[in-house]
């Protein structure tokens, strides 16, 4: 998080469902897209790291090469216009 508080994200779509989540790598925290803006894998199931080449499952965000955490998921809302909102958390 910056000093402003924001954060990078990520965010896809895959048959309806936005999958959401904070763009830094369990690895070293570096975003996914340090080297490269390629971060879905060809067949689009996956996010790829393009530090280290860690690879996350895009519905889960579950690590699945490597010994790393998986991705931190956000959970998103749409509004009518099409922004995305991120959900508030009840206390
Ligand atoms: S920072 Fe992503 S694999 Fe190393």
């Amino acid at each position: 998080m910056s000093s402003n508080g924001s954060f990078p994200v990520i965010a896809t779509r895959i048959n309806g469902t936005i999958y959401c989540y904070v763009n830094a790598c369990p690895h070293q925290y570096l975003p996914l897209n340090y080297r490269s803006d390629s971060i879905i894998s060809s067949d689009g199931h996956r996010f790829l790291c393009s530090a280290h080449g860690a690879a996350f499952d895009i519905k889960t965000g579950d690590c699945l090469t490597g010994d790393c955490d998986k991705l931190d998921a956000i959970s998103v809302v749409e509004d009518l216009a099409g922004n995305l909102c991120i959900k508030h958390r009840e206390p």
